[in-house]
């Protein structure tokens, strides 16, 4: 069942706490894949009814360009989320979402800031408003992210922590393709060729992560392993470092989180592991 309006939404999920059924969240911007599904499935796992969002968030875009490219594919999200069995699927209009005379920003500040903080500046900021709205009009109690993007979920954590709001965040590890490329929504905009190449980012990354659990000093490896990544084709490196897991602070000392933003054929594809 597809609901529009945050009214109808929460007629249903009255109905559903009322006869004392928990509800789980994923908020999706849609166009899914099997990343997204293992979401879906864990979280029919983990609640009694699971509603995924879909909603291309304007205010998490820096690009007005990427904002209107974005694939809105509605119709086949629906139809790979009819036999997991979600109970609902919430796609409000943007308008609906942010009403004329809107005037609240959820401004995040800490663990926001580095990395993809410093390159994307608002986009935590337009992250935490569109998913502290997604709580309240959902009434979730859990809610399921993907590790794949750790920032976000680090943020994210920080922001139900912050404003004490009583929802459950999930981390679900990265789905990856065979040849250990993390799946996202970016991988179908790139070339054929682009594509083979894009491997060589996670092998790198093992690479870098074997290297200094043998002690190899964390500058050494990364310098090595970053210079595998443009050797192999890809055309800029934004970040290829190691934080701490929780803080994203720099570090020096295991354990740490590998996290990584590399272009290639005019994609930006971002990662990250275990040290
Ligand atoms: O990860 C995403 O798809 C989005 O950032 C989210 C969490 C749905 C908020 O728009």
């Amino acid at each position: 069942m597809i609901f529009r309006t945050v009214a109808d939404l929460r007629a249903q999920v009255a109905a559903w706490k009322a006869a004392g059924e928990t509800v789980g969240v994923v908020p999706t911007m849609g166009a899914l894949h099997a990343g997204h599904l293992a979401l879906a499935q864990a979280a029919k796992a983990g609640a009694d009814r699971v509603i995924v969002t879909i909603f291309v968030n304007p205010k998490q875009f820096n690009n007005p360009d990427d904002l209107k490219k974005y694939p809105r594919t509605e119709e086949a999200d629906a139809a790979l989320l009819a036999p997991i069995g979600v109970d609902a699927i919430f796609a409000p209009a943007p308008v609906d979402v942010y009403p004329d005379g809107f005037s609240t920003t959820v401004s995040m500040t800490g663990v926001a800031e580095p990395l993809e903080g410093e390159r994307r500046p608002g986009h935590f900021d337009g992250v935490a408003t569109v998913v502290t709205k997604l709580f309240g009009m959902t009434q979730a109690d859990r809610a399921w992210f993907g590790e794949k993007d750790w920032q976000q979920l680090a943020v994210i954590r920080q922001l139900v922590a912050d404003l004490n709001i009583k929802v459950d965040v999930v981390g679900l590890e990265t789905i990856r393709d065979s040849d250990g490329l993390a799946l996202s929504s970016r991988n179908a905009r790139l070339s054929p060729k682009a594509r083979m190449v894009a491997a060589a980012l996670p092998r790198a990354m093992h690479a870098a992560i074997a290297a200094v659990r043998a002690d190899v000093p964390f500058a050494k490896a990364l310098t090595q392993a970053s210079a595998d990544v443009l050797k192999a084709g890809f055309d800029r490196i934004d970040y290829f470092d190691l934080r701490h897991p929780a803080t994203l602070a720099p570090t020096t000392t295991r354990p740490a989180r590998l996290l990584t933003a590399a272009w290639i054929d005019g994609v930006r594809l971002i990662d990250n592991m275990p040290t």
